[in-house]
C-alpha cells in the first residue's frame, strides 16, 4: 500500500477543530448503532407474531423502531453537518497557509514549476486532501463502527450462517479498492485532458488577434475538435467504470444473499433459528453490504488524499533559501542617497547536481557613492539583470558581498532593505487593477502617485483615459503600450520615494527621444538618490557618474564617459554599433538594418 505518512502533516490542522472532530466521530457510532438495532427490533416483532403476542407489544415495537431510525437519522445529519463543516475550514486553512508559503518561496521556485501545475495543486490536490481529512475519516469510522455492530449481532444469531455468508461478502472491499483505482487513473486522465483543453481555449481567446491575423481559425477549430472528442471519449471510459461498479457490487451482494436463503433456511426448518432472526440476519447482511464497498473506496480516498498531500507538501516545506538575520542592523538616516558598494561579488543560478556551475557574474567590484548614479551597459545575457537582483535580495550571490552605507545587506532585515529601494524590473508586471492603485502600489500615497507619473511623462497619457486614474488596466480594461508599462513601471517605483532606486532596462521600449525626456526629468528626482540605471543602450546612461561595462558576467571597462570614449575600448565600440544603427533607422533604412543582425 502506498504510503500514508504524508497525511500525519494534517494533524496540526485538526487541532483548533478537535471537539467537533470528537463530537462527530462519536455521533457517527450512535448514529450506527441506533440503526442497527431496528432489524432486532424486527426480529423480536416476527417471533412475537408467531408465538401470539397481544397486539400492544407490536404496536410498541413498531413504535420503537420509528423513533431508533429517526434518533439515528438525527445523529447522522449532525455527524454530517460537523464532519463536513470541519473538513472545510481546513481546506480553508490550508489554503492559505498555501498562499502564505508561495508569497515567500524564491523566485527560482516559480521558475521551475508551472502556473498551471501550482494551480493544479491548489485546487484538485486541496479538495483530495480536504476528502480524506474529512468524508474518508467520517466513512471509515461509520463502516467500523455499522460493521461491527451488524457482525455482533449477526454472530448472536449464528456464528455458522456468518461465516458462510463472508465468503463472498469479502470480496467486495477488493472490488471496492479495484474500481476505485481504475476509477481513479481514468479521472485524472480526464482532468489532464481537461487542462489542455482550457489551455487551448484560453491560448485561443487570448491570442484571438493572431489566430485571425495568420489566418488559422479552421485550424485551430479542429485542434480544439480534436481535443475535445478526446476528452469526450475519457469521460466516456470514466462513466463506463461507474456502470460497471453498481451491478458488479450487487452480484457478489447477491451470491451472499443466495447463500443466506439457502443454508438459513435450512437452520429455520431444523428449527436452529427463528423466523424473526432469519429475516433479521438478512437485514444484516445487507445493512454490511454497504459499509465493505466503502472500506475499499475509503481506502482509496486515503491513498489520494496522501498522494495530493505530499504534493502539497513540496509546496509547504520549500524553504526560502534566504535568510534573515538573528540580529538585523539599521540603516542610519540618509538624506542624500546611500551609497552601494559590490565587493568581489559572483553569483551563479541554482544548478542541477552534476552540472557544472556557469558563473553569471565574477569578481563585481564597484562602488557607488550617495546620490551618485551608475550607469552598468553591456550586450543582452552580459548580467545586467542579474546584477540588479542582487541589490533587493532576489537572489544572494555565492562569492563576495554587497554593501550599503558599509552594512552587508546580508545584515539588514529584508523588508528594512527592500523599503529602500525602488526597482524597475525589465520585465514591467502591472495589475489587473486601476493604473491609480498601480501606481501607489505598496505606498497608497495618491499624491506621491501623480507625481511620479509626472516624472515618468505619464501623466498626459493618463488624463486621455476616459476613468483618468481610476481607469481600469488588464484583461477588462486597457491595455497599455509596452513604453506606456515602463513608464508605469517606473513611476511606480518612484512613489514610494526609495533612497536607491534600481531601472533594470526600463525603458528599453520606449523611444530614444521619449527615453532622453524622461531622464532629464529623472536627474532632478535622482538628486539626493543612488541610483543603478542598467541598460544596453548607452545613449540611456552616457550622463551616469560613473559607468561599468559589463561583458559575459566580468567588468571589462569602467569609468565616466569621456575617458571611456578617449579609450577607445569596448564602450566605445557599443557606442559606435548604437549610432550607426539608429542613423540609418533614422534614414528611414530600417530593412538594412534589420538584414545586418
Ligand atoms: N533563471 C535562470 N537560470 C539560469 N540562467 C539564467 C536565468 N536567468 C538568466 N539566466 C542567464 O544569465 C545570464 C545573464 O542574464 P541577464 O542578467 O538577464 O543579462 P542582461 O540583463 O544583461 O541581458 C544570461 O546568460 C541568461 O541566459
Ligand atoms: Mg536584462
Amino acid at each position: 500500500m502506498p504510503t500514508l505518512r504524508s497525511l500525519r502533516r494534517l494533524l496540526p490542522y485538526y487541532r483548533p477543530y478537535r471537539r467537533s472532530v470528537a463530537f462527530g466521530l462519536v455521533l457517527v457510532i450512535f448514529a450506527a448503532a441506533f440503526s442497527s438495532v431496528v432489524p432486532w427490533l424486527l426480529q423480536r416483532a416476527l417471533d412475537g407474531i408467531r408465538a401470539g403476542a397481544p397486539l400492544r407489544s407490536i404496536w410498541l415495537l413498531g413504535g420503537a423502531m420509528i423513533g431508533v431510525t429517526l434518533v439515528g437519522g438525527v445523529g447522522r445529519f449532525l455527524m454530517r453537518q460537523l464532519l463536513n463543516s470541519v473538513s472545510r475550514w481546513m481546506e480553508y486553512d490550508l489554503r492559505n497557509d498555501l498562499f502564505a508559503h508561495l508569497e515567500k518561496v524564491d523566485p527560482i521556485y516559480y521558475a521551475r514549476m508551472r502556473t498551471g501545475d501550482l494551480m493544479a495543486r491548489l485546487t484538485n490536490d486541496l479538495s483530495a486532501v480536504r476528502m480524506a481529512a474529512g468524508p474518508a475519516i467520517m466513512y471509515l469510522t461509520n463502516t467500523i463502527a455499522g460493521g461491527a455492530f451488524a457482525l455482533g449481532f449477526m454472530l448472536h444469531i449464528s456464528a455458522r450462517l456468518t461465516l458462510i455468508a463472508a465468503v463472498p461478502m469479502a470480496i467486495l472491499p477488493m472490488i471496492g479498492l479495484m474500481l476505485g483505482r481504475h476509477i481513479h487513473a481514468r479521472f485524472e486522465a480526464v482532468q489532464a485532458h481537461f487542462s489542455d483543453l482550457t489551455t487551448l481555449a484560453q491560448e485561443n481567446l487570448a491570442g484571438v488577434r493572431i489566430v485571425r491575423a495568420f489566418r488559422q481559425e479552421h485550424a485551430e477549430m479542429e485542434r480544439f475538435a480534436a481535443l475535445n472528442e478526446g476528452y469526450l471519449v475519457k469521460n466516456m471510459r470514466l462513466a463506463h467504470m461507474y456502470g460497471i461498479m453498481q451491478p458488479g457490487f450487487s452480484i457478489f451482494a447477491g451470491l451472499g444473499m443466495v447463500a443466506v436463503v439457502g443454508f438459513g433456511g435450512i437452520l429455520v426448518l431444523n428449527g436452529t433459528i427463528s423466523i424473526g432472526a432469519f429475516v433479521a440476519f438478512g437485514m444484516y447482511l445487507a445493512m454490511l453490504t454497504w459499509p465493505l464497498i466503502a472500506l475499499g473506496w475509503v481506502i482509496n480516498l486515503f491513498q489520494r488524499g496522501a498522494a495530493s498531500m505530499t504534493r502539497l507538501l513540496d509546496i509547504l516545506d520549500a524553504k526560502p533559501a534566504l535568510s534573515e538575520p538573528a540580529a538585523p542592523r539599521t540603516l542610519p538616516a540618509a538624506a542624500t542617497g546611500r551609497s552601494i558598494e559590490f565587493r568581489n561579488v559572483g553569483f551563479h543560478y541554482p544548478t542541477e547536481q552534476g552540472q557544472p556551475t556557469r558563473w553569471v557574474l565574477r569578481d563585481i567590484s564597484f562602488s557607488a557613492p550617495a546620490g551618485a548614479t551608475i550607469g552598468v551597459v553591456g550586450a543582452t545575457g552580459s548580467g545586467k539583470s542579474a546584477l540588479m537582483d542582487l541589490v533587493p535580495r532576489l537572489f544572494d550571490p555565492q562569492e563576495g558581498k554587497i554593501l550599503i552605507d558599509g552594512i552587508d545587506i546580508r545584515e539588514l532585515s529584508i523588508g528594512d532593505l527592500r523599503r529602500q529601494i525602488g526597482y524597475v524590473p525589465q520585465e514591467s508586471f502591472l495589475f489587473s487593477d486601476t493604473i491609480g492603485s498601480n501606481l501607489t502600489y505598496g505606498t497608497e500615497d495618491e499624491p506621491a502617485g501623480r507625481w511620479a507619473a509626472g516624472v515618468a511623462q505619464l501623466d498626459e497619457t493618463i488624463d486621455a483615459f476616459p476613468g483618468g486614474y481610476e481607469t481600469l488596466l488588464g484583461e477588462r480594461g486597457i491595455n497599455l503600450s509596452g513604453g506606456q508599462k515602463q513608464r508605469a513601471a517606473l513611476a511606480r517605483a518612484l512613489a514610494r520615494k526609495p533612497s536607491i532606486v534600481l531601472l533594470d532596462d526600463a525603458l528599453s521600449a520606449v523611444d530614444t527621444h521619449t527615453e532622453a525626456e524622461i531622464l532629464r526629468s529623472l536627474r532632478e528626482t535622482l538628486a539626493g538618490r543612488t541610483a543603478l540605471i542598467a541598460s544596453h543602450r548607452v545613449s540611456a546612461i552616457r550622463d551616469a557618474t560613473w559607468i561599468i561595462v559589463l561583458d559575459e558576467g566580468r567588468i571589462v571597462e569602467q569609468g565616466r564617459h569621456g575617458e571611456l570614449l578617449a579609450a577607445g575600448g569596448r564602450y566605445w565600440s557599443l557606442l559606435n554599433r548604437q549610432q550607426l544603427e539608429e542613423s540609418i533607422e533614422s534614414d528611414g533604412a530600417g530593412e538594412l538594418a534589420a538584414a545586418s543582425d
